[in-house]
């Protein structure tokens, strides 16, 4: 029987996650170990750590994207460790929105295509997601490029999209890894504001992957991720 999360009021709670890979060599590699924690609505909070140090392996266990090995993963009450994949995913659509490295749109989608996708497959009303679409495209200042495929767009311009897709069914939580590690610095920066502006106007919690100490600074909660524990800074 899972522990349930203590407080109430987190939206999502771990509770003693561990995540072990096999490996030929020896019995299994550990890469997470006991790692609990809770996250408030509308919090933000970082996570650093080396290469290999399962950040996202952590980020993907929280999103329900991949399983962890033991422990409990919690989506308001919800215990989802052993909900079946496709029950996850309906969970997960106003739940959760991702934003990757690199931006993974659809190729052959123009840009406004791509954001209106999570509410084309969560079959909403799609007049009116156009209009909150077009609003996003204002505040990310990218309405000219709307009509444009990803492959028309620079690399900072596709991470402006992929953030509108990402906000689109405003999610109570944006797990964003490493979104700007593909862009120069001012872009990076430029993209992070707009991120934080608008999770904070949506009311989103922010889980973020960075290696940029400009960035974690302006998270309320800082964690570095070593020897798979998550340590606060
Ligand atoms: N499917 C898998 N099978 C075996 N080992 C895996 C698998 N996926 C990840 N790993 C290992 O788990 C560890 C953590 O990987 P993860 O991708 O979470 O790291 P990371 O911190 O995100 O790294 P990076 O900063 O390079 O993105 C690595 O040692 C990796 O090789
Ligand atoms: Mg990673």
């Amino acid at each position: 029987m899972p522990l349930k999360p203590s407080a109430a009021s987190s939206i999502v709670a771990l509770k003693n996650v561990s995540k072990y890979f096999p490996s030929p060599n020896t019995q299994t590699i550990p890469v997470l170990q006991n790692i609990s924690l809770e996250i408030a609505p509308g919090q933000t909070i970082s996570i650093t750590g080396e290469s290999g140090s399962g950040k996202s392996t952590l980020l993907n266990i929280i999103g329900g994207l991949e399983r962890s090995t033991a422990g409990s993963v919690f989506w308001k009450e919800k215990c989802i460790s052993e909900a079946p994949i496709d029950r996850c995913a309906t969970l997960r659509q106003n739940f959760i929105g991702f934003i990757f490295q690199a931006s993974n749109l659809i190729p052959e989608l123009t840009a406004l295509e791509n954001v209106l996708l999570p509410a084309r497959i969560a079959k909403k009303d799609l007049r009116k997601c156009k209009y909150l679409a077009e609003v996003l495209f204002q505040r990310l200042a990218i309405v000219s490029l709307k009509n444009r495929i990803p492959a028309n767009l620079s690399g900072g311009e596709r991470q402006r999209v992929a953030i509108a897709r990402a906000l689109m069914l405003r999610p109570e939580l944006v797990i964003a890894d490493e979104p700007t590690g593909n862009l120069d610095e001012n872009n990076a920066a430029i993209a992070i504001e707009l991120l934080l502006e608008l999770c904070r106007e949506y009311h989103s919690a922010l889980l973020l992957v960075t290696h940029n100490p400009r960035f974690v600074k302006k998270m309320q909660r800082p964690f570095a991720l070593q020897s798979g524990n998550l340590y606060p800074l």
